[in-house]
């Protein structure tokens, strides 16, 4: 779990937890606390040995999870916050309100493959068929049972969504 980002002061106490290394999007720059804290670990894996984090940011991952382990690794992830500390996520997740699920499955590939090219849509494919994204109600769910209050979700992109949510308070 490495950033990029030029960490800002307080060195030896870590404050932000990078669950990935880019967070792609999220611009934290306002953010004056933010410090570099590196470590290597999963959802199922890490272990936190340090002080409750502000905040953790996942891009495209949980997907890589089964729901039963989803909900496992969130609730790590919580408990490795402060109260009220904030938890964005990013992934792919599937429409259930869809009335043509298939096509919409379809017309995510042909889009990817239109942007990005034949491997990618590949990818894309490969997502669907053998990884583990799940339907945006069970994603909502699932970081309710968490302990999370979700913020904001935004559903984009045909396939993506964006959760900006608050672990509840103690
Ligand atoms: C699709 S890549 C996304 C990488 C990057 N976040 C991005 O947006 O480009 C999926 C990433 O999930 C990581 N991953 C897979 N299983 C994981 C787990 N159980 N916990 C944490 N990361 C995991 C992989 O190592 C890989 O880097």
């Amino acid at each position: 779990m490495v950033s990029q980002r030029t960490m800002k002061r307080d060195e030896k106490r870590p404050k932000w937890w990078y669950e990935e290394t880019d967070p792609a999007g999220v611009d934290y720059s306002s953010a004056e606390l933010v410090q570099r804290y590196d470590c290597h670990g999963g959802f199922l894996t890490y272990e936190h040995d340090a002080a409750p984090v502000d905040a953790i940011v996942s891009i495209f991952v949980l997907h890589h999870l089964p729901d039963f382990w989803k909900l496992v690794g969130l609730k790590r992830a919580a408990e490795m916050l402060k109260p009220y500390g904030r938890l964005f996520l990013c992934d792919i997740v599937f429409p259930s309100e869809t009335a043509n699920l298939e096509a919409e499955l379809n017309a995510w590939v042909t889009s990817i493959a239109k942007q990005s090219g034949p491997e990618l849509a590949a990818e894309a494919e490969t997502h669907i068929r053998d990884e583990y994204s799940t339907y945006n109600w069970v994603m909502e769910g699932l970081l309710a049972r968490a302990g999370f209050e979700i913020g904001s979700a935004e559903y984009s992109g045909r396939l993506q969504a964006t959760y900006v949510c608050a672990k509840s308070g103690p």
